[in-house]
């Protein structure tokens, strides 16, 4: 029986999680969860508390709730941490239209892939003098390597056709160009896949403008993290959009959202991302079966489209969408 670290996050990550959890558990697909204690304030001021360390280290597989993290300033993000410590180095985040949800296109069918582990995220930053501070980029050949192989191998073995690098390679010479060097070598074993590199700027236009002409996205950290809710906002929203964060040994599910403090405790978000992070996990752990069900019970859900929560241009509360998965089971 495959053990899953269960952290129900912050704001609005209960929510969403336990009524994942409550459809997930309705696909009897054997998963047991190990819950762990949710977000800093729960954690004793630790960053990474030696609950949620211990759990996802035993278990090697965990589903994530949204964690807050102060802006400019408090501690450092849970999140970061986590993909660190892990080595989560692959963020993989599909994205593409439900039915019946409106949104600027139809026909997006995107794979993002995000390195994970370097870059800005670094949390390098320091004050030199009082009112000059320096945030320090890293790239390193052996992380972009590492993630332009992992593109690659995923778009072919998902037959996709193309692959964009996406860069600022004209200002960062070294470390953009470091990732594009580091993207060309690897696309040289890949001659099936057609590649093609674009200035992050222009990337972010041509998508509003014309999605369709992009198959998969390679990108670094901070770049990634902007394009993945760019392209979210392509199918409809955040509440939408699911992500996997995967190492070589442990792999880490959630929503592409955040904890979303406007809807927090209103019974108002969507689950959905949360849903299609689980479907993700079931994949990963090779339960096909349970995942297609689960995806068939969603579809069939926004098709009807009579249970939809705000976001995707319904009335329906979180609890109530779930209860609809549920029964479309
Ligand atoms: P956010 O993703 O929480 O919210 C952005 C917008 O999307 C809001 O209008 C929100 O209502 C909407 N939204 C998000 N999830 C939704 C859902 N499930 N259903 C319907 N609407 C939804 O981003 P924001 O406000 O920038 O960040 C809030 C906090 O979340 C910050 O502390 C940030 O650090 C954290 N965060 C955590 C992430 C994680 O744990 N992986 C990812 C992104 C942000």
């Amino acid at each position: 029986m495959p053990v899953i670290t269960l952290i129900r996050g912050d704001g609005i990550g209960p929510e969403v999680v336990d009524a994942a959890v409550l459809v997930l558990d309705a696909l009897r697909a054997g998963l047991e969860w190990d819950v762990v204690p949710a977000g800093f304030s729960a954690s004793a001021g630790e960053l990474l508390p030696a609950a949620v360390r211990q759990s996802f280290e035993r278990t090697g597989l965990c589903l994530k709730g949204p964690l807050a993290t102060p802006i400019g300033t408090g501690h450092a993000s849970l999140n970061v941490a986590l993909r660190k410590h892990f080595e989560l180095y692959a963020n993989l985040r599909p994205i593409s239209n439900l039915p019946g949800v409106e949104s600027r296109f139809s026909g997006v069918d995107l794979i993002i892939v995000r390195e994970n582990t370097e870059g800005l995220y670094s949390g390098i930053e320091h004050e030199i003098i009082p009112g000059v501070v320096e945030s320090l980029k890293i790239a390193t050949e052996k992380a972009c390597t590492r993630i332009a192989e992992f593109a690659f191998r995923h778009a072919r073995e998902q037959k996709r056709r193309q692959i964009a690098s996406v860069h600022k390679a004209n200002i960062m010479k070294l470390t953009d160009g470091l990732f594009l060097r580091c993207a060309r070598a690897v696309a040289e074993k890949y001659p099936e896949l057609d590649y093609r590199e674009i200035i992050v700027d222009n990337a972010c236009m041509q998508l509003v403008l014309n999605p369709a002409q992009f198959d998969v996205l390679l990108l670094e950290n901070l770049y990634g993290d902007i394009v993945s809710d760019l392209c979210a906002g392509l199918v409809g929203g955040l509440g939408l959009v699911a992500g996997a964060n995967l190492g070589e040994t442990h792999a880490l599910f959630e929503a592409v959202h955040g904890t979303a403090p406007d809807l927090a405790g209103k019974d108002q978000a969507n689950p959905t991302a949360v849903l299609l992070a689980g479907e993700m996990l079931l994949r990963h752990i090779g339960q096909f079966a349970a995942a297609d069900r689960l995806h068939a019970a969603l579809l069939e859900v926004y098709r009807e489209g009579k249970v939809l929560t705000r976001d995707a241009g319904g009335q329906s509360g979180t609890r109530a969408f779930a209860q609809a998965v549920l029964e479309k089971l």
